[in-house]
């Protein structure tokens, strides 16, 4: 047997509500058949969305002070950071930890912004080939670290890290970190004239390799607050 399906009967009449929906269109219709129109206006609100996003961050940045007992790099793990930067080393390493619980369980406390005050530039970075090196300092000792960088298949044979042992054989550019911390001075690292006059001496018969491994041993403890750092198995 055939089913009847009722349709249900519209009142073809026009309500109030046609025709405030005819009266409304006709504004939107101007802007739907111009496209040039229509993307002029899209750039306009997407851009009032990040603003609202982004200036108040900007505003909160400089707001940022290092915690309490958070010195500026030491002459050494500054070298140590210029070599990190210039060997690409945030090509595959990020150095920030979210809030999320398998991060936190995986490398420790999540970053804050303060951590990285002195950092210029900052080495936040998204792209993780390799683990994120906010917390590395103190989880392997020097030898490790010297031996991993000099060919990490030493000690993870799967390993796609390049090696860096040709480090070992590059001197420190004294003068350049001199520099370097003259610049951070300007940019409002509380550096002293006596710190600046002192780095030849810190830097005396090191190689950029004890500078990058001095650098990543004091990343999530030299930069975190004192309460905060974690402690040496000695000090347990
Ligand atoms: C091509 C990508 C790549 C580059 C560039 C790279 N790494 Fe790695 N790194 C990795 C990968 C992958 C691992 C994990 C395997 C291993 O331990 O070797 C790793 C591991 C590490 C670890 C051990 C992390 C841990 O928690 O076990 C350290 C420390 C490290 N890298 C430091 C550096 C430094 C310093 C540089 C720059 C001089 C650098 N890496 C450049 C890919 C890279």
């Amino acid at each position: 047997m055939d089913t009847v399906i009722q349709q249900p009967q519209r009142n073809q009449r026009p309500g109030i509500e046609d025709f405030y929906m005819k009266f409304r269109y006709s504004y939107f219709e101007v802007i739907e058949k111009r496209l040039w129109l229509l993307g002029i206006l899209i750039a306009i609100f997407v851009s009032f969305g990040g603003l609202a996003e982004i200036v108040p961050l900007f505003a909160a940045a400089h707001g940022v002070k290092a915690a309490e007992g958070v010195k500026p790099y030491t002459p050494l793990r500054l070298a140590g950071f210029e070599t990190y930067v210039k060997s690409g080393c945030y090509t595959c390493h990020s150095q920030m930890i979210r809030h999320l619980g398998y991060e936190t369980q995986r490398y420790g406390a999540a970053s804050s912004a303060e951590e990285s005050v002195f950092d210029r530039p900052m080495q936040w970075g998204s792209k993780r080939t390799g683990p994120d090196l906010a917390r590395i300092g103190g989880k392997y000792s020097d030898i490790w670290q010297l031996e991993h960088l000099k060919n990490p298949r030493n000690l993870v044979p799967e390993s796609n890290m390049p090696n860096y042992d040709w480090l070992i054989d590059m001197p420190i550019n004294v003068a350049n970190v001199q520099g370097a911390m003259r610049a951070h001075q300007k940019l409002g690292a509380p550096y002293t004239e006596e710190e600046i006059a002192k780095a030849p001496q810190a830097l005396e018969g090191k190689s950029q390799m004890d500078a990058l491994i001095a650098y990543l041993q004091g990343l999530g403890v030299d930069n975190v607050p004192v309460e905060r750092r974690p402690q040496k198995e000695s000090q347990l």
